[in-house]
């Protein structure tokens, strides 16, 4: 077969279908809603795990025993604090960049100090990939006090990981409750197939970078509105709806218009993502609690509507549809729930990332040419 004929039969508008690589990290079966780490089903471990071991199962290949679970926590709470010129950058950088912008500076900054960082070596990028997981939750947290102009809160070494986020974020720990509902969004989170940022990290670690480019990649990646930015606007639009009786209106004018539905869709699920299926549990529960169901009856209106007209096209709610709701509830502020996403995704992001640079390749797909067949004839500037 010639390099052309490759060419023509492999093309796919943003790579849809196509297999660039192997894993054993995961799988998302988009027909029917089974999302899978490592040979574990997502909602089992949801209920009977936490972040920190599902990070290291993502990263290791296996549930750790009790003393490499131990090891490895330390090793998280020994990085997991900031310097002090990254507390002083965050300030700065805060002042006007949006929170996932800041994110991206911040990663950058730390990689550039990490003079040995650049050893293709995969040890080395191992340490990075934990040292990253140790420290997103801490540059988000202060990210998200820098924004509301408040005192940033030192990591308290006594927390668990997602605990100890909700703490150094909002200056309270956390109530049962809240701390389980936080960990299981984050597990929720942590790894999704190649998706665009996961990809992103693959894509600049398959050139030899090093693992600070490749998060730097990931995080750049995840900000768009078509992956994780989605659940910012996924509350701005519950909360445009207002109550359930606009929402018929309100979400009908929209399709008609062609718009799109912010926390609804996916590429692979065209059943319900069952990560939504959790969280939604979890938003009931946070609207009751709170006395505040308005909201909550708001979105699952919305959701009703979209199914009926958009779920035989295989619309449902993603997880970023009801993972707003949960943030919001725990007093978190729109623009810091894609950090919050990328908090629980960098362990998916590092596990990729090590698994790829393991049996290395470098990416470089081809565009199909589609512009001029002809040569042109060159014309200087003072003559066009
Ligand atoms: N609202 C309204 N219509 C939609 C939506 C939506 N959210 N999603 C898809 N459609 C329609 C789309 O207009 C198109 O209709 P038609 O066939 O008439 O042209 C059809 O469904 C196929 O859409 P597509 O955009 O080609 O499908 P895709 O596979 O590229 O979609 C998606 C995936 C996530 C980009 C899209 O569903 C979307 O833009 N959703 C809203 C953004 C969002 O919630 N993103 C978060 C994704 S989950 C987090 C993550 O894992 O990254």
């Amino acid at each position: 077969m010639s390099d052309e004929s490759i060419q023509e039969t492999q093309f796919s508008r943003g790579l849809e279908g196509i297999i660039a690589a192997e894993t054993k990290i995961g799988y998302v079966d988009g027909l029917n809603g089974k999302l899978v780490y490592r040979g574990y089903d997502i909602n089992v471990l949801a209920e009977q795990s936490n972040y920190e071991e599902v990070s290291y199962l993502l990263l290791k290949g296996h549930l750790p025993s009790k003393d490499e679970y131990d090891q490895y926590v330390a090793g998280l709470k020994k990085s997991m604090d900031l310097e002090k010129d990254e507390y002083d950058l965050i300030s700065q950088v805060s002042k006007t960049s949006h929170p996932m912008s800041t994110l991206r500076t911040m990663v950058s900054y730390i990689g550039g100090k990490d003079s040995g960082s650049v050893e293709p070596d995969l040890e080395k990028q191992e340490d990075i990939s934990v040292n990253l997981i140790a420290k997103l939750p801490t540059i988000v947290a202060a990210i998200n006090r820098a924004t509301q102009g408040r005192e940033f809160v030192k990591p308290d070494p006594d927390l668990s990981y997602s605990s100890n986020f909700f703490y150094m974020s909002t200056g309270r720990k956390p109530d049962t409750v809240e701390a389980r509902m936080l960990d299981t969004a984050l597990m929720l989170h942590a790894d999704h197939g190649m998706n665009a940022s996961t990809f992103a990290a693959m894509l600049t670690i398959s050139t030899l970078s090093d693992m600070y480019s490749a998060v730097t990649s990931a995080v750049s990646t995840l900000k768009g509105p078509l992956h994780g930015g989605a659940n910012e606007r996924a509350l701005a639009l519950i909360r445009k709806v207002g109550t359930p009786e606009n929402a018929d209106k309100v979400i009908g004018d929209m399709i008609e218009k062609k718009e799109k539905i912010m926390g609804f869709g996916h590429r692979v699920y065209k059943v319900y993502d069952p990560r939504a299926k959790i969280l939604k549990e979890y938003a009931k529960y946070v609207a009751e609690k709170n006395n505040k169901p308005e909201l909550f009856h708001t979105a699952e209106k919305i959701e009703e509507v979209m199914i009926n007209k958009l779920g035989s096209k295989g619309i449902f709610p993603n997880v970023d549809f009801y993972s707003g709701m949960i943030y919001y509830s725990m007093g978190f502020e729109p623009e810091i729930f894609t950090p919050i996403f990328a908090v629980g995704r960098i362990s998916g992001w590092v596990s990729r990332a090590l698994e790829y640079l393991s049996d290395n390749r470098l990416f470089r797909p081809k565009a199909r040419y589609i512009g001029e067949s002809e040569l042109r004839k060159y014309t200087p500037i003072n003559e066009r």
